[in-house]
Order: structure tokens, then C-alpha cells, then sequence
């Protein structure tokens, strides 16, 4: 790419052929653009695709990259340097299941991504799309996890990079993304105040690409790659029940896009599916609209130990309202301390350590099952977006050592109660 952000051109997209508003339906060509020009709704990428058959995604890379041709990146994406993120594991759990109550359930298990988030999903798209877009910095605005993300992805890159996060939040998330070394700048401020500081420095910068502002209509699709790869590893087969946990909600409507896509391109059948969505009860305004059957979602203040979801005024709440009617889904939250149960849960029934987001949806999905929301019959999936060694403090005082005894058997034997 020669061009300067602005100038007209025509960018390699791939299939990406346009963007589009989902307020009003308007379309602009493929653009550095995020806003409609007409109502300043938020814009989405559209396609049109060629054929695509399950054989050549399953020879692709071991990565989202074997999905690129669904998303709007260019061909040759994987040979920039990238974190190829993508294609974590797709966990039977049983023992979650028998202790749940249900009879088919599986964990898709993202913290298996390079920085131990699915946040790696939507950077490597973000970055994939600005490189062709002219930008030369990457930026964002995060609560945690997306920090760490575009931090390591700018590095592998050789990009520099811009993160902005809330001074408040957990010390592992902070150093998991200085160590990257690129300029991280902690806000006095919580994550919406961040927000909008990002907003505003990325209509004065004109390189600098805030992946979850300026260029969130292609950094939004990375997360289809959830619903790809969940319908691969089921056999490409859609599963009925999926639970997501929501912060900008973004996650959630791209896993129904992702679902939908593979149904219409005929690479899965066309078999209904529900969409569930999770919030701490400290940041829960998708939850509450959903609650009260309104279309729009009024902004809270957070206060969770849900860091990583605390979003108080959520950028897809309404599109996540959409996805869950629509689907005849449900939205439901729960308490700090249900939270650290579903930490606690997951971690003893399946080895699977996550952080506060994970221990959201666990909680939630258990919520969901015994007030008869959630069918305990149907085939269950359960996205566990993060790791939870970034919010150890979240179970300090909950877990530690049975007994510090002195180095004899007698001691251990008397310390197991034998
Ligand atoms: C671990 C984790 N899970 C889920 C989410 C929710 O993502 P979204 O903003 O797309 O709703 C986030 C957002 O930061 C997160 O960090
Ligand atoms: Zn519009």
C-alpha cells in the first residue's frame, strides 16, 4: 500500500466489499470509515463471497487464517508477520455437564490465544485490515485483554503502538502489556471515560488505527472466527445453545453473524440456534434492558471484579438485544460472588483456570440452567474468552494451600486427616 489514509482508492479486502450501516442501510466503499455519513450509525463490513468448501479451510493454516476467505483481509495475510491467533480447543466437558445438569456441553476454550484471550482474533483482523488501509500505528482504548493483544501483535509486527487503559486496572494486565514495550498510557478514569479520550485522539491522528474505534468495523469480524471454528470441531455442525459473556456486546453479535454466514454459504445445514448472553450484575445494562424488554440500553457505572467486561455504555447493546430475540435466547447476570464460584467451578470439574469474564459465563450458564432458560437437553457451548493468571486477585482470599506443614510424612498424612 502506497496510498495515504483518505485518498480514494480501492483497498484488498478480499471477499470485503463494502461497508454498511446498520442503522440505516446505507453503503460506503471499503474506507478507513467507522460512522454512516447519513445518521452516524455504526458501520459493518458486507461481502460478497466466492465458493468455499469446508476441504480447502480444513488444509489451511492452523489458525483464523484458514477462515481468511471469509473475512476482510487479503489473501496473502499470513505472510506479515502476525500472532496467528485462533483454533484453541473445543473441550467436552463432562464433568461441567453432570455438575450443571446438562446433558451435552463443551467449552471453547480461548485462552489458548497467544496473549490468552480472544481478543488476539479481533487484533490480528484489525491489523490485517489497516496495514491495506494506509494506517501506521496501532491503538485502542481497552479494559485488559485487548491491551495485551494489540501491544503484542504491534510488536510482532514491528508496529508501533498506543494503548490506552484505565489506571485502575488489575497489575498483571498491566504488565502483561508494558512488557511489550510499546507507549502504554494508563487514564485517571474508567473504561468509558477511556473510550471516549481514544475517540477523540483518533480524529487527530489520522495513521494511528484504534482498533476498536476507527477501524472496529473490520476488527468486529475477527470474532466470526469463534463460530467457525466452534462449527468445525463440532463436524460442521452448529451447536443449539452457545453462552456468551458481553462487554461492548461486539463478541456477541459476531458469533450469530459468524453462525449464519456458515448456514447461507452451505457449509453447515441450516439448524436453529440460540444465542445466550453474560454480564456481572456490577455492569449489567445489556442484561437489564433485556430484563425489561426495551430496545436500547441505558449506560451504568461499573463496579465488578468483571474488569474485563466493566463496558458501562456497551457500543453493540442493541445489536446484542437483536441477536437474542431474534434467536429466542436469554441475557442474564450474576454476582461478584458467582463469579468466582464459576472461576472455582470450571477450574475443579475441568482443569480449565479463567479469569472474570470466564467466570462470568460459567456462572451465568448455571443461572440460565436452573430458572429453565437454557434447555439442559440441548448441546451447549460455552465461550471462555480469557485466562484467569491476568485476575489472580479476583480468587486470592478464596484459595490457597490446605496446610503449610514441616517436610515429614507424619506431617502431610496428619494435615490430609488420616
Ligand atoms: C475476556 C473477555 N471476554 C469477553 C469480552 C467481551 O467482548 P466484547 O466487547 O466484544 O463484548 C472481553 C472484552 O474486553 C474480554 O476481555
Ligand atoms: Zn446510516
Amino acid at each position: 500500500m502506497t496510498t495515504t489514509v483518505g485518498a480514494p482508492t480501492t483497498y484488498d479486502l478480499g471477499p470485503a466489499r463494502a461497508l454498511s450501516c446498520r442503522e440505516c442501510g446505507h453503503q460506503i466503499p471499503l474506507a478507513p470509515e467507522f460512522a454512516c455519513a447519513e445518521c452516524f450509525g455504526p458501520l459493518e463490513v458486507a461481502y460478497s463471497f466466492g465458493r468455499i468448501r469446508r476441504a480447502d479451510i480444513e488444509a489451511g493454516p492452523k489458525s483464523i487464517w484458514r477462515y481468511r476467505d471469509l473475512l476482510p483481509v487479503p489473501s496473502d495475510v499470513d505472510s506479515h508477520p502476525n500472532t496467528q491467533p485462533g483454533l484453541t480447543r473445543l473441550v467436552k466437558a463432562d464433568r461441567l455437564a453432570a455438575a450443571l445438569g446438562v446433558k451435552s456441553l463443551w467449552v471453547k476454550d480461548d485462552t489458548g490465544n497467544p496473549t490468552h484471550s480472544f481478543k488476539d482474533r479481533v487484533v490480528a483482523v484489525a491489523l490485517a485490515a489497516a496495514r491495506q488501509l494506509g494506517f501506521r500505528v496501532l491503538a485502542c482504548p481497552s479494559t485488559g485483554n485487548l491491551a495485551n493483544a494489540t501491544a503484542a501483535a504491534a510488536a510482532r509486527a514491528g508496529w508501533e503502538s498506543v494503548v490506552l487503559i484505565p489506571s485502575s486496572l488489575e497489575r498483571a494486565k498491566i504488565l502483561t502489556t508494558a512488557v511489550y514495550d510499546g507507549a502504554l498510557i494508563a487514564v485517571e478514569g474508567n473504561y468509558d471515560d477511556v473510550n471516549r479520550l481514544a475517540t477523540e485522539l483518533a480524529a487527530e491522528h489520522e495513521d494511528w488505527a484504534f482498533v476498536n474505534v476507527n477501524v472496529r468495523p473490520y476488527y468486529a469480524e475477527g470474532s466470526k472466527t469463534l463460530a467457525y471454528e466452534i462449527a468445525e470441531q463440532l463436524g460442521w455442525r452448529v451447536p443449539d445453545q452457545v453462552v456468551v459473556p458481553i462487554a461492548s456486546g461486539a463478541q456477541l453479535t459476531k458469533v450469530d453473524k459468524g453462525f449464519r454466514e456458515l448456514g447461507e454459504l452451505g457449509l453447515v445445514e441450516q439448524t436453529p440456534y440460540r444465542v445466550f448472553g453474560a454480564q456481572a450484575t456490577g455492569c449489567s445494562p445489556v442484561s437489564a434492558a433485556y430484563k425489561a424488554g426495551h430496545d436500547v440500553v441505558q449506560p451504568v457505572r461499573p463496579d465488578t471484579i468483571a474488569r474485563s467486561l466493566a463496558i458501562g455504555a456497551p457500543a453493540d447493546g442493541p445489536y446484542v438485544l437483536d441477536v437474542v430475540n431474534r434467536t429466542k435466547g436469554a441475557i442474564e447476570d450474576v454476582s461478584d460472588e458467582e463469579v468466582v464460584e464459576g472461576i472455582r467451578l470450571l477450574a475443579r470439574t475441568e482443569g480449565i483456570f479463567t479469569e472474570t469474564a470466564g467466570g462470568v459465563t460459567v456462572a451465568t450458564a448455571k443461572k440460565l440452567i436452573e430458572t429453565g432458560k437454557l434447555d439442559p437437553e440441548a448441546e451447549t457451548v460455552l465461550l471462555i474468552t480469557g485466562d484467569g493468571l491476568k485476575t489472580l486477585d479476583a480468587i486470592e482470599n478464596h484459595v490457597g494451600p490446605r496446610a503449610t506443614v514441616p517436610p515429614t510424612t507424619a506431617a502431610v498424612h496428619k494435615a490430609l486427616g488420616f
